[in-house]
């Protein structure tokens, strides 16, 4: 028998709802085909918008996506994307597949899109090959409120309300894609950049977020914060689990064994280690905690689908990726205190995508249902919470079996989420408490073979069922949880 403590008692760091965020790249069929159709396509839409897959990223709870890129971020040009289509820039995607990019879909698209999910928005500007200038106009173009040649344009092309921009990146990956530089030399670029990210309006203070290091550059890190820290809200971090050891062969996202689903997901538990130490590395110039760790790239990077374009980034989605999401966002629940938002990537088509589409045909994947059934989280508190667990795993690819976190949401609610990593073991668990008594609980479980995944013929093979097997027993709450599952708990307390 585990035993899970919780402490209602003793309340820690707030999750932040946008912990559970999503990025949308001008890659593959992210954007054209995934989210925007045309308001000409027979695939229903508003606005050009797809229905579907609005209305279901409406039920998972998306709070906030991060747009346009990527690396396709530096090399974006705004103006190309505003006034009529018919005029609009064709330009040559030269990171993504090398197809024509028609910038239909631009910042008024983008706007629309977020107002339609009810989600906040997170930008994404160019430094690698943009000018102070011209990130300046951007926000000036759909921020600012009064008479200026950029507001004055926007009411031109159609909106006169300025737009909200709740999250704004200064460049992305700038030490790889984003132009290749040092550190140092970034972090002068930063201030610079930063600066003219102006605030319009005095309320609604926009979050500027500095790029951070790819994956274990504590340098990057230490650099940023020291030359730059205190212009910057948040700084980002990037990294992806892949399971193979070069870029050739990252592996199959269906085709795998048990060694490479350990492998796997001991490279997803890295996670904690990158958080932890960058986290130190904050700590020593902010104690405070002011600024936020963004994790706006993570998730799982496969070789293509066979037969795709590799330049599009299209891979299915098992319940391995659905182990790899519960890892990371019980990990990010946990180090809410730093972690401010995290962006899985990406949201459509595109790595570890939480939708799937085909024509007018949209699946939802293992990754989607596991958002779904964390979203008890946001914005909720999370509890001091603590569970005995074993190692499995095969020779060194050794993790935890058992991943939780528990939070209180304002209604006082508890949210518990917990998964199973063994492939063959159930587990009986016995939740205590050291405050309060549980009065009534209910549940849901995702749960299947490690490779399970969805299809366009066979769209519910991985589908969340009840969960009916949590039992109040004298102040606690007992259940087995399944092998290669993943359970929520609603629990209320007296
Ligand atoms: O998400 C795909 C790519 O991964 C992004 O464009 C880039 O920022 C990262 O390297």
């Amino acid at each position: 028998m585990a035993k899970l403590y919780v402490n209602p008692g003793n309340p820690k760091s707030k999750i932040n709802r946008e912990l559970y965020g999503n990025f949308s790249e001008h890659l593959g069929r992210c954007i054209y085909e995934g989210l925007y159709v045309g308001e000409d396509s027979p695939i229903p839409n508003t606005n050009g918008m797809r229905n579907d897959v609005v209305s279901a990223l409406k039920e998972m709870g998306l709070p906030v996506l991060r747009w346009p890129g990527g690396c396709f971020a530096d090399e974006y040009h705004w103006m190309d994307g505003i006034g009529p289509k018919e005029s609009r820039k064709k330009i040559v995607n030269t990171h993504w597949g090398g197809v024509v990019e028609d910038n239909s879909f631009g910042t008024h698209e983008f706007m629309e899109l977020c107002r339609q999910i009810g989600c906040k928005t997170y930008i994404n500007g160019n430094v690698g090959s943009g000018t102070v200038r011209e990130m300046s106009e951007w926000v000036e173009y759909m921020t600012f409120s009064g008479v200026s040649p950029m507001a004055d344009l926007r009411t031109k092309n159609g909106h006169e309300e300025p737009y909200t921009v709740n999250y704004f990146g200064v460049g992305n990956e700038n030490w790889g894609c984003g132009g290749n530089m040092r550190a140092e030399y970034y972090a002068d670029e930063y201030r610079r950049y930063q600066t003219y990210v102006r605030n319009y309006y005095n309320d609604k203070k926009i979050y500027k977020i500095a790029c951070g290091p790819n994956s274990g550059d504590f340098n990057w890190t230490d650099t940023l914060m020291k030359v730059a820290g205190r212009y910057m809200d948040g700084l980002s971090l990037h990294y992806y689990t892949v399971p193979g050891d070069t870029w050739e062969h990252k592996g199959s996202a269906t085709e795998f064994d048990e060694k490479e689903y350990f492998v796997t997901l001991r490279k997803a538990y890295y996670m904690e280690e990158l958080i932890l130490r960058h986290g130190a590395i904050m700590d020593r110039y902010d104690p405070k905690k002011k600024v936020g760790l963004i994790i706006d790239e993570w998730g799982t990077w496969f070789d293509v689908e066979p037969g795709t374009n590799p330049g599009f980034l299209y891979q299915q989605n098992t319940m391995r990726d659905a182990m790899v999401a519960a890892i990371n966002l019980n990990l990010f629940n946990k180090h809410s205190d730093r972690v401010k938002m995290a962006n899985i990537a990406q949201l459509v088509n595109v790595l570890q995508a939480v939708i799937l589409t085909e024509g007018e045909k949209m699946l939802l994947t293992p990754t989607y249902h596991v958002f779904k059934m964390f979203r008890g989280h946001q914005d909720a508190t999370l509890l001091e919470s603590s569970l005995a667990t074993e190692e499995i795993g095969m020779e060194k690819d050794k993790i935890p079996n058992l991943t939780e976190s528990v939070s209180r949401a304002e209604d006082g609610t508890l949210t518990l989420t917990l998964a199973n990593l063994s492939l063959d073991t159930a587990y009986p668990i016995e939740t205590v408490f050291a405050e309060g008594t549980p009065e009534c609980v209910s549940g849901t479980i995702l749960t299947g073979a490690m490779n399970a995944h969805n299809t366009f013929d066979a769209p519910e093979t991985v589908r969340t069922a009840d969960f009916t097997e949590a039992v109040l027993d004298n102040g606690a709450i007992r259940f087995t949880i399944p092998a290669c599952s993943v359970v929520s708990l609603h629990i209320n307390m007296k």
